[in-house]
């Protein structure tokens, strides 16, 4: 009985200070176990004189309904530290802004080869699409280029092999659609990268993007070329713009012409875009060559068309006033993000 006295002491204390779930676990086993010091003094009442058996025993039996009901109160606020614990360890504050999801936002030249497209549906072209590395054949020979053609010197070129070229513009397009389209009238626009064997500058890279347009038809002029330029400009950027068309030369198209549209930055007043002129070329442009028409499957008696080449860079430059065309291909998202944002 003296015994049970210490057993009680010992065990009321030692639970006390029981602090987790595995200090608790280790009291239960030391205690009320299979091997414990309680079952242990139980299974020992047989060995006592009868008449002491049934106090020794109901002593006992009270100490095991103390300690079962002490366990499971301690067990209870053990339950509860170790809660108070995690939740203050694992806290989430809800009142913190959420981070946002990294969207990304549409290329500026995609976006402004979109803007290009939307313009020019509006006024009847669809778009055709056309491969990026070209035969010397479609790239010149057929656009009236024959190899010792002097005219080959404006455009540096870059040789796959020595009749394979990366395209050095929209030009040999062209000749597809016109193949294609045969004998049916065509009005296309032709939008893709091109490539040149560039001295990379401010205002030169050796990967740019081009809209060519072609539209071959009966009866077409000059001035069907000069209303849809016009038509253009006004539309992308702004009503109030006006143009000018000067004598130029292509190969390809004859006559040809440089289409100037009054710098936008400026108003015609001169500025660092327009190197003070006051005027913005926008494309190259002209009436299809009669060989070219030819080399397409037309007949020029029949057929007539005009063509232009607009660059996109250029187009995307003045749109938003960048002033270096690399900056559209180092991947700065400071500079990218900018624009076309999804969101
Ligand atoms: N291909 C010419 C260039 O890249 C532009 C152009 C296209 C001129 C169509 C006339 C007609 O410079």
């Amino acid at each position: 009985m003296a015994n049970l006295e210490d057993v009680q002491r010992r065990a009321l204390a030692e639970l006390a200070s029981a602090a987790d779930s595995e200090q608790l676990e280790a009291w239960r086993q030391k205690y009320l176990g299979r091997r414990g010091e309680l079952t242990l003094y139980m299974r020992s009442i047989g060995g006592l004189p009868a008449e002491e058996r049934p106090a020794a025993g109901e002593a006992g039996n009270n100490l095991r309904r103390l300690l079962e009901q002490s366990f499971a109160e301690r067990q209870e606020s053990v339950r509860q530290m170790e809660l108070a614990r995690s939740l203050q360890a694992e806290a989430i504050d809800v009142t913190l802004p959420g981070r946002r999801p990294v969207v990304g936002s549409i290329h500026p030249i995609t976006e402004t080869l979109r803007r290009i497209r939307d313009v020019f549906a509006q006024l009847g072209f669809e778009v055709f699409r056309s491969r990026e590395v070209e035969t010397d054949l479609y790239n010149f020979e057929l656009l009236n280029m024959p190899p010792h053609h002097p005219a080959r010197d404006m455009w540096d070129t870059f040789y796959i092999s020595e009749n394979v070229v990366l395209r050095t513009h929209t030009s040999p397009g062209q000749i597809h659609a016109m193949r294609a389209y045969c004998p049916e009238p065509i009005r296309v626009i032709l939008p893709g990268k091109c490539y040149r064997y560039e001295q990379v500058t401010a205002r030169h890279e050796s990967e740019f993007h081009q809209v060519e347009g072609l539209a071959v038809g009966h009866n077409i002029t000059l001035a069907d070329l000069k209303g849809t330029m016009t038509a253009f400009a006004k539309q992308m950027f702004g009503q109030e713009r006006t143009m000018r068309f000067r004598g130029g030369y292509f190969p390809f198209t004859e006559p040809s012409v440089e289409v100037d549209m009054d710098c936008a930055l400026c108003h015609g007043k001169g500025c660092r875009v327009c190197k003070n002129t006051g005027w913005v070329e926008i494309a190259g442009a002209g009436m299809v060559h009669p060989n070219v028409l030819r080399n397409g499957g037309y007949d020029p008696v029949a057929f007539s068309g005009f063509a232009f080449g607009m660059g996109v860079e250029r187009v995307a430059m003045l749109l938003h006033g960048i002033e270096d065309i690399r900056s559209f291909f180092t991947n700065d998202l400071r500079f990218l993000r900018q624009f076309g944002q999804l969101l």
